[in-house]
């Protein structure tokens, strides 16, 4: 137990560092949360018109979450791994330095899964990847991704990873409330759009 605690706050520490808020701010472009659909995420980075700095999010969002489970799965086993990439998750989503305001989870999702079960984590990019191409909507591809990867998991035989992506799932979902809403009414803006 001393252990699964150790990994739980180890992934939500790592997982709450808001890098799309530090990059924007060290760039001096402002606070990226006064900009396009206020995320910290590297699709609303990408809303600044600075491809390099929305990939820098992307790449270190999905790091951070990889890095925490990759370093407990090392240290304590596969469980301990699930735990503190799901923490990471977590964190990056609930991070107790923004009053619990963080980003939608998706890039910190697919670090989590590449590094627990990396056949599973490309199939739910390449996902994404074709939704992206046919509708151009980033939250669209999110939510279709995230539903699928369970599906994805169990298909792999990888029960366990598929009830973790079930919960990042729902959490996805919930965080994409206000994308939702926008989809169902036609508003939402496509991928490098200025407007959310
Ligand atoms: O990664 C979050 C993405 O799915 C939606 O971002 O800024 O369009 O709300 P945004």
């Amino acid at each position: 137990l001393a252990a699964m605690t150790l990994a739980a706050g180890g992934g939500y520490l790592l997982g709450s560092i808001p890098f799309g808020l530090v990059i924007t701010n060290l760039a001096g472009l402002g606070d990226i949360r006064q900009i396009g659909s206020g995320n910290i995420g590297a699709t609303n980075v990408l809303r600044t018109g600075r491809k390099d700095l929305a990939l820098a999010t992307l790449v270190l969002d999905a790091g951070k979450a990889g890095l925490a489970a990759l370093i407990f799965t090392w240290l304590i086993g596969t469980e301990a791994g699930l735990v503190a990439g799901g923490a990471a998750f977590f964190g990056h989503c609930f991070p107790v330095w923004l009053g619990f305001k963080g980003g939608k989870g998706v890039a910190t999702f697919y670090g989590t899964i590449l590094a627990v079960a990396w056949p599973v984590g490309v199939l739910a990019a390449l996902t994404w990847i074709g939704m992206a191409l046919m509708m151009r909507i980033s939250s669209l591809s999110a939510l279709v991704a995230a539903a699928a990867s369970p599906i994805i998991a169990y298909a792999f035989g990888r029960g366990d990873v598929g009830i973790l992506c079930l919960f990042l799932a729902a959490i996805i979902y919930w965080r994409h409330r206000a994308n939702i809403a926008r989809l169902l009414d036609g508003s939402e803006p496509k991928i490098g759009g200025a407007k959310a």
